[in-house]
């Protein structure tokens, strides 16, 4: 017997945006424009704030971003790492984040004084550390990547050279099996991606047997053989606009689907199902609301900060993943 799903299908057909902004989302560009400031979304932030950002993107996109801006304030709409590393590149300007809490299980899986601890017993190990970590792993690192550039960069490490891929153990294990190189994975993960599984996606491939799957790196390996495609948020875009199919499986964070439906017109996007619900979201990501990004102008505040010396030290494992990466 065929085993059916037991919720409704997330579905989003994509639309052109004509939906007015309300009050808060004109009353954020107004504040905005005082402050020079300009407004970063991660692509798994909420669509009223992905509408009234001044770029959306993914970890590296908004890494260039954040390293090119003449504004004096990055309000950064995404997770604490993430702004941290703005603030990483940009030293001299104010960088806001709407909820201090919002962190990140998969940086948590990797504490600075275990990395140490390991480095000191393996002194000769060279750190290729994924961005979704702390800035304090970043300056044990030397060099950062991003689901997006992870290939490129693991292939410029000197080849005799031992890796330890650090915090995620499925992006890591992703890399390892396309580049054929060896790397020591540290046991880390994303909650909110390994919740997806091989039974969900079967289930849900019943109600739209021809719709390629696309998934992020950091999934299961058993999903990501499932996939048509396996690649980062950014790079999910390109795929769904070129893919012939009108229908995409996208497994990844639900926030996913509304960039896809507001910039792929004609084309239906369903989320990636969990065994027990019909989407995964991020619990951190989600704790950015739009209120709270009007109060965080108006009270120019919380502002991440990070000593100096932690900075550099953090600064030039980035800026050698933002020069690999370019070349
Ligand atoms: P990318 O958007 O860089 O693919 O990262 C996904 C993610 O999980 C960010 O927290
Ligand atoms: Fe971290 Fe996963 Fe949330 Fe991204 S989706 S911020 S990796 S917990």
């Amino acid at each position: 017997m065929t085993e059916t799903l037991t919720f409704e299908p997330l579905v989003l057909e994509s639309r052109i945006d004509e939906e007015p902004l309300s009050q808060i989302q004109e009353e954020i560009l107004r504040l905005k424009e005082e402050q020079n400031a300009v407004i970063l979304a991660h692509n798994y932030q909420i669509d009223a704030i992905q509408r009234i950002a001044d770029f959306v993107g993914d970890s590296l996109g908004l890494s260039y971003q954040a390293a090119r801006t003449e504004a004096d304030t990055i309000l950064f709409c995404g997770v604490h790492f993430m702004a941290e590393t703005a603030k990483i590149v940009n030293p001299g300007k104010t960088v806001l984040l709407p909820d201090l809490e919002a962190g990140c299980s998969l940086s948590d899986s990797c504490p600075v004084d275990q990395l140490a601890a390991y480095k000191k017993a393996h002194p000769e190990i060279y750190v290729v550390a994924y961005i979704n970590c702390s800035a304090g792993v970043k300056a044990l690192s030397d060099v950062i990547c991003t689901s997006g550039n992870a290939m490129k960069i693991v292939e410029k490490v000197p080849e005799n050279r031992e890796i330890l891929f650090v915090p995620d153990q499925n992006l890591g294990q992703w890399v390892a099996e396309k580049s054929g190189r060896r790397m020591h994975l540290w046991p880390g993960s994303c909650y909110a991606h390994v919740l997806f599984t091989v039974r969900a996606l079967e289930k849900i491939r019943l109600n739209y047997p021809h719709a390629p799957i696309v998934a992020h790196p950091e999934c299961t390996e058993t999903v990501r053989d499932m996939a048509d495609e396996v690649c980062s948020t950014e790079l999910m875009v390109s795929f769904c606009r070129e893919t012939p199919s009108r229908e995409i499986i996208v497994v990844t964070e639900s926030g996913m689907l509304h960039r896809l439906r507001r910039e792929i017109p004609g084309k239906t996007f369903i989320a990636g199902p969990t065994d027990g619900c019909a989407c995964s979201d991020c619990r951190f990501m989600k704790l950015n609301t739009i209120e709270k990004v009007r109060d965080t102008l108006i009270n120019r505040s919380p502002e991440v900060v990070l000593p100096e010396d932690l900075r550099r030290a953090a600064y030039k494992p980035i800026k050698r993943m933002l020069d690999w990466s370019r070349s």
